[in-house]
């Protein structure tokens, strides 16, 4: 292998040119795109040669102030850029390039997708493009003039305004769009092509109006139509809660199927993955439908939070993105409304954290919410940065209150609106707006690793007093020995044996709450209750305040009281995941030592009465019946065995599915949503429920009525929800049943991608799916490589999603992994890297597993031609 160098944000060195002015133009192509840029630049820190980034362009033709240079004495090309040497202190610079955007695999820079043109700039694809300093704190001023084919690209956008459009000769024509706000290069965007948009003016709080659009495809204007209600929504939503109106006359929002993630947030233009915008009740489900309302927040927020201010470099990335997630919640949450509605989105989110981010804080990709060096920054587009450093943004807010967050807010706003900065500055607006000192707090962004919270608590008869005591630790992580301890707030309560709040005198305080926040800040603190007139049980973690693991050695009997009471709703789901918990652990263990298997009735009981409780949200009843899944298990494992966590996790449900059965065919009845298709949240929790429960009812040794049961709701359903999910039921029982239904699934939704991407999701990750029948179906005419969302529809579910299958003791899973590796990573350095870390734990599993994933580990990192994305991170999981 060739080294490849590190990052380090050590070496950040401000740019010594000012770029005043870029005026594009592109006469485009999809077999050759010509780009002519113009640049105005002035010298403003003393130094050196003028470099711009470049990666794989080919240069035409290069002028300063009107004078061809030369590549003797005047520039010196390579691979990653150019360098002009010996500038002077003010200048025009003139380039001509040329790309190939119907060769372009990677989906970076410019590229085709289905005959349209589009971009996607960040990180650093606009050096795909053009020359130029293509970093976050060089920001400028667009103007951009596309050029094509008037038939073949019959729209033509761009960031910003449409000032100017019309013919040119040869059947071409052209748009001239200007943006009025300066901004970095990964924010540029445009597309071209033959599109159909949905729009509408609207109205903003201050009376001006905008015109808002959804470009699709032809034959999608039947799917647009909730992408543009969310796009509205969160509109309102940010002037509502944090003031920040939209700052363009024109937004627009451009569904490709051909995309690396989810959606991007170009100024005024944003593009997004189709998966994240097209949705009706035939082709998408309610978890769609919910992702598409998260996804159109998250980019419009991204205006204000990444946009109007941005990161100084790519060691900042979760200032724009832990906030911009953080805000993307929020959002979600108060969508729904209620009190229970936000616990339940609250617990999704909690979900992802634990299951996906404490795992990658456990294995060899750690790394801090602000890291201090990589290879690639591709791979650092992670769970860490975007999921922890929302839970780093939301510890701000639980510590300062709503108010003192929205204040440290509107002062980071005051403070850099236009600038470029660092999660240091954001940091300091909050500590400035509030008087705190929050110079612990740092350590959020520094150390990596999850905190682990031990509480013990003690009762004082006499003295009527309760003690609880805390203590942090955080284990070591690449690079990281020493922990120094973290500012950790705990929100706690204290529940009395009638299940009530028992109102909470701190030592000192005179006034009762009914739940606090504690600040831990030392490695041990004891906080004191007054007042306490019996032993309570404790409520520790409300809402989940830290991102860390919490230690309290509760009884099953304290669990059950605050599954069956707890006014947290959070920790009420909490109390029930730690008795589910506990018991699968167990079950593991006896799996291993060949003993029988049995569950006791005090889970059963306590997780029926929450089933059959009609007061609680169905979409919160269906989290408590839902059982941690094998991946969280596995994380919770000090030596990971697939197979046992399997048969533990199923054996549980077969318990469940036969104690309660009678329950669930209740519950299954009176779940039903009658009507019009709705996806709002009490519909969709009802279908939930439902679904669940139709999942327990067809368990593996299920008769013959419920199957039919599922039948009847695949031919029936009225909308995507109810038939995939008794689909996939039908599917994993593995039987015969489920051929018919999937064929016929398959024949109504030929023609939708997205669908037919369910189609394949839902056979690679059966537990009945094996890796023969995974290449079968990639001989399939439909499967395609090159297109991601297809790839991860069948392989990265495969790998992922079902790790029975893909951990199949021959290790054949894993030779199937590295293959695709492999061929992905000639295509697609970026999605090939994404699937590596399916391997991250490799470490963790059993001997005779992880001398397998060795091998393939090792075919990958002995291979030729390795991106730096995927050499990046098999050298850091080998090490
Ligand atoms: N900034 C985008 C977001 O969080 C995500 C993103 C980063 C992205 N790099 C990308 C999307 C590359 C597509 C391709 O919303
Ligand atoms: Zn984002």
């Amino acid at each position: 292998m060739q080294t490849i160098p590190t990052i380090f944000r050590q070496d950040y060195c401000p740019y010594p040119f000012k770029i005043s002015h870029l005026n594009l133009i592109f006469d485009l192509d999809a077999a050759h795109t010509h780009v002519h840029s113009e640049m105005l630049l002035t010298r403003v820190n003393p130094g050196s040669d003028l470099l711009l980034h470049a990666d794989g362009l080919s240069l035409l033709s290069i002028h300063l102030d009107g004078r061809e240079l030369s590549a003797v004495t005047d520039y010196v090309l390579n691979d990653d850029g150019l360098r002009v040497l010996n500038p002077p202190e003010s200048f025009t610079l003139s380039i001509v390039t040329q790309t190939q955007p119907d060769q372009n695999s990677t989906l970076m820079g410019l590229y085709a997708s289905n005959g349209n043109l589009f971009t996607q700039c960040e990180a650093e694809g606009f050096r795909k493009i053009t020359y130029f300093p293509d970093r976050p704190d060089v920001m400028t001023q667009y103007t951009v003039e596309l050029r094509a084919d008037a038939e073949q690209y019959s729209v033509l956008l761009s960031n910003g305004n449409l000032v100017d459009e019309g013919v040119l000769d040869d059947g071409r024509h052209y748009a001239k769009w200007i943006d009025p706000f300066k901004k970095p290069s990964y924010l540029f965007a445009l597309v071209a092509g033959k599109l159909v948009c949905q729009e509408e003016k609207f109205i903003l709080a201050s009376g001006r109006e905008v015109l808002l659009q959804v470009w699709v495809e032809d034959g999608n204007l039947d799917k647009t139509q909730h992408a543009m209600e969310s796009l509205k929504n969160s509109i309102r939503w940010d002037e509502q809660r944090f003031g920040l109106e939209l700052d363009l006359d024109r937004f627009m929002i451009v569904a490709v199927s051909d995309f690396n993630m989810g959606a991007m947030e170009n100024k005024g233009l944003n593009i997004f993955n189709t998966k994240y915008v097209l949705a009706n009740s035939r082709v998408a489900t309610d978890i769609d439908y919910a992702n598409i309302e998260s996804v159109v927040g998250h980019e419009y927020f991204h205006n204000w939070t990444g946009n109007r201010v941005t990161c100084q470099d790519w060691f900042q990335l979760s200032l724009k993105e832990g906030l911009t997630v953080f805000r993307d919640q929020e959002f979600s949450a108060d969508m729904i409304g209620t009190d229970s509605g936000r616990a339940v989105s609250r617990i999704g989110d909690v979900r992802t954290l634990r299951q996906v981010q404490f795992s990658e804080d456990a294995g060899p990709m750690a790394h801090p919410v602000r890291p201090d060096s990589y290879v690639e920054i591709n791979n650092f587009y992670t769970v860490t940065i975007y999921e922890k450093g929302a839970e780093v943004v939301r510890m701000y807010q639980t510590l300062l209150g709503r108010d003192g967050f929205r204040k440290g807010m509107d002062l980071y706003f005051a403070r850099h609106d236009g600038c470029a900065v660092t999660c240091d500055d954001f940091r300091a607006a909050m500590a400035d707006a509030n008087g705190r000192d929050l110079a612990q707090f740092e350590r959020w962004y520094s150390q990596a690793g999850t905190p682990v919270v031990t509480v013990k608590s003690h009762y004082d008869t006499d003295l009527q007093q309760y003690t609880l005591t805390l203590r942090q630790s955080c284990a070591p992580t690449p690079g990281q020995t020493d922990k120094s301890p973290f500012h950790i707030p705990v929100t706690v309560g204290l529940l009395d044996s009638n299940g009530q709040e028992m109102p909470l005198y701190l030592v000192g305080e005179s006034s009762a709450q009914a739940s606090c926040v504690l600040e831990l800040t030392d490695i041990e603190q004891s906080f004191v209750f007054d007042r306490i007139p019996a032993l309570p049980t404790p409520s520790l973690l409300r809402n989940f305040s830290a991102p860390v693991v919490l230690e309290y050695a509760y009884s099953d009997t304290e669990l059950a009281h605050l599954l069956a009471h707890d006014s947290d709703a959070f920790n009420r789901w909490e109390a029930g995941q730690r008795l589910a918990t506990q018991r699968l652990m167990q079950l593991i263990k006896s799996v291993q030592a060949g003993e029988a298997l049995s569950l006791d009735s005090l889970y059963l009981e306590a997780v029926g009465l929450v089933l059959n409780d009609e007061n609680l949200d169905p979409a919160f009843r269906e989290l408590v019946l839902t059982l941690p899944s094998e991946a969280m298990l596995a994380e919770l494992s000090a030596e990971i065995d697939p197979h046992a966590i399997h048969v533990a996790r199923e054996y549980m449900r077969q318990q469940i599915s036969a104690h309660m059965h009678k329950d669930f065919y209740q519950v299954y009845q009176a779940n039903q949503t009658m009507g019009v298709y709705s996806p709002d949240a009490i519909s969709a929790g009802k279908r939930g429920l439902k679904n669940l429960a139709l999942a327990y009812l067809v368990s593996n040794d299920a008769d013959e009525q419920m199957i039919s049961l599922a039948l009847t709701q695949v031919h029936e359903a009225q909308n995507m929800t109810d038939r995939l999910a008794a689909l996939a039921v039908l599917v994993r029982t593995g039987d015969e049943c489920a051929i018919e239904p999937l064929n016929d699934f398959y024949q109504d939704f030929a023609d939708d991608a997205l669908v037919i991407d369910k189609w394949f999701s839902l056979q690679a990750s059966s537990p009945k799916t094996d890796v023969e029948l995974v290449r079968q179906l990639m001989r399939h005419p439909d499967f395609n490589l090159h297109n991601p969302n297809r790839a991860r529809s069948l392989i990265f579910s495969f790998c992922h999603a079902n790790p029975v299958q893909f951990h199949a003791k021959d290790g054949s899973g894993y030779a199937f992994w590295a293959e695709q590796v492999l061929a992905l990573n000639a295509i697609n350095p970026q999605v090939a890297a994404r699937l590596v870390r399916v391997l991250d734990h490799w470490r963790k599993y059993q001997p005779a597993l992880q001398a397998r994933m060795q091998d393939a580990l090792l075919t990958v990192a002995n291979s030729v031609g390795l991106s730096k994305d995927v050499q990046e991170l098999v050298v850091k999981m080998l090490k």
